[in-house]
């Protein structure tokens, strides 16, 4: 069987073959039948828009994979600040590259104090959490002329170095903020999730369980990457006007913010909390499966059709937190819930799986985390996938400035009429 496809235009004859490679072909074969025939394509759900050797997913299978490393391994073996060189890099680093690479971002942590006392300090007191993380990250940029030189590595390295250690400071300070409690400044003597947790919680003395340490790490790990994603693609888009990695990080985390992408935690936990009690179960799903409009949060993925193997690590991870904290009260309605719907027709006919959501928002509670804080601790290990992708699309001859084509459904050309011939 040839790897070919054969393209006739019906309306010319034209006939164009081209090659298919890795099961994809190029647009450009639609270009050379008729430069002005567009593919329609809403939501991109049939167009690779890159090419790309970070990180390989099959959502029929369940796999994820960073740089060909299967997640599972890596959230048994690895550290967060270990596969973001990896997502950078391409390689796991050496001991000797590690002992720099944490270091490097361990004294980057620290962020203008202009940033806290003149722009955090502005906000509204009930502000989002996630509202101020984005425009944080966007004001960061301010402070480094450098980072518009995207064309210098040097300069591309420090503002990506910049970016993931700052990251964690900017989210807790969001939260000191929205709850009144001084920040509390980096501490360059602990790890990356140690001193997250310290950012966020400490108040006099405060002790950091390791187990919880731990779980936080998973976290970050599970939530580095997941290539063409919605919030990835904004970074790609923004990146490809050359505009700085701050503008297009900020741009990513926007798209992050939605419910249907990185806040869909932020809606399971309150979806738990609205169903109450495991009696109200059935009904809910009823509910959703009447069209009512309701949708079961945390399950569903545009490319997991069969399981998430991020949400099989995470429910592991979630009975590793309740043993310290004890168990969240909202997990029993999400078992009910996600046993209720892996044997109903709807669902299953659907592919419709619990997802790397139905099950972080309760981890995130459990740790003493606010629902609004959930898409900022998605956010905070994100960063590095979304710079991962921002370096791999500098790199790529082939990219060029992001800008899709149209079908037009306007009207017709017609002549502007006087106001009062309206
Ligand atoms: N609950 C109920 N029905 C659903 C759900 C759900 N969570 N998800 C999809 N469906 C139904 C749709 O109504 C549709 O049914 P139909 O064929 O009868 O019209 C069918 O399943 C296909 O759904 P689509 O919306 O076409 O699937 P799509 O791939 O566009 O959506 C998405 C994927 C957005 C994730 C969707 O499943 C969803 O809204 N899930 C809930 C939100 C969520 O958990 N988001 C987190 C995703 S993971 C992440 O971003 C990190």
């Amino acid at each position: 069987m040839p790897d070919t496809i054969t393209i006739t235009d019906d309306r010319t004859g034209k006939t164009i073959t081209v090659p298919i490679q890795g099961g994809v072909f190029p647009a450009a074969a639609v270009r050379e039948l008729d430069p002005a025939l567009f593919i329609y394509d809403p939501a991109y759900m049939q167009t690779a828009a890159c090419k790309s050797s970070i990180t390989y997913l099959d959502g029929d299978a369940g796999i994820l994979r960073y740089r060909g490393y299967p997640i599972e391994q890596l959230a048994e073996k690895s550290t967060y600040l270990e596969v973001a060189y990896l997502l950078l890099n391409g390689e796991l680093p050496t001991a000797e590259q590690l002992v720099k690479w944490k270091h490097d971002v361990t004294h980057h942590t620290f962020i203008h104090e202009n940033m806290r006392k003149r722009f955090v300090d502005g906000f509204h007191y009930d502000a989002h959490p996630m509202g101020m993380l984005v425009s944080s990250i966007a004001a960061l940029g301010t402070f480094y002329d450098d980072a518009k030189d995207i064309t210098s590595k040097e300069s591309r390295d420090k503002q990506i170095l910049r970016l993931i250690a700052k990251s964690p400071t900017l989210a807790a300070m969001c939260y000191r903020f929205s709850v009144g409690q001084p920040f509390v400044y980096p501490d360059n003597n602990l790890s990356f999730p140690a001193n997250f947790l310290n950012m966020m919680w400490k108040v006099g003395d405060y002790e950091i369980d390791p187990r919880l340490e731990r779980a936080m790490d998973v976290l970050f790990i599970l939530h580095a990457d997941h290539e063409q994603n919605c919030g990835t693609t904004a970074m790609r888009v923004v990146g490809s006007s050359h505009a700085d990695p701050y503008t297009s990080a900020a741009a990513a985390a926007s798209a992050l913010y939605g419910p249907l992408h990185g806040g869909a935690n932020e809606a399971v936990v309150r979806m738990l909390a609205d169903i109450g009690s495991i009696e109200n179960v059935p009904a809910f799903i009823e509910e959703v499966k009447s069209g009512s409009g309701s949708r079961l949060m945390g399950f569903g993925h545009r490319v997991y059709k069969n399981f998430d193997p991020r949400a099989t690590i995470i429910k592991k991870t979630a009975y590793d937190v309740f043993e310290v904290t004890g168990k969240n009260p909202l997990l029993d309605i999400a078992l009910k819930l996600e046993e209720t719907a892996l044997s109903d027709p709807y669902f299953v006919d659907r592919k419709l799986y619990p997802n790397v959501d139905f099950y972080s928002g309760l981890i995130y509670q459990a740790l003493g985390f606010p629902v609004a804080m959930f898409t900022v601790l998605f956010a905070i290990p994100r960063t590095v996938g979304w710079l991962a992708h921002w370096q791999e699309l500098l790199g790529d001859k082939d990219q060029k400035i992001s800008r899709p084509r149209q079908w037009y459904t306007g009207p017709e050309p017609r002549n502007y009429l006087a106001l009062g011939d309206r």
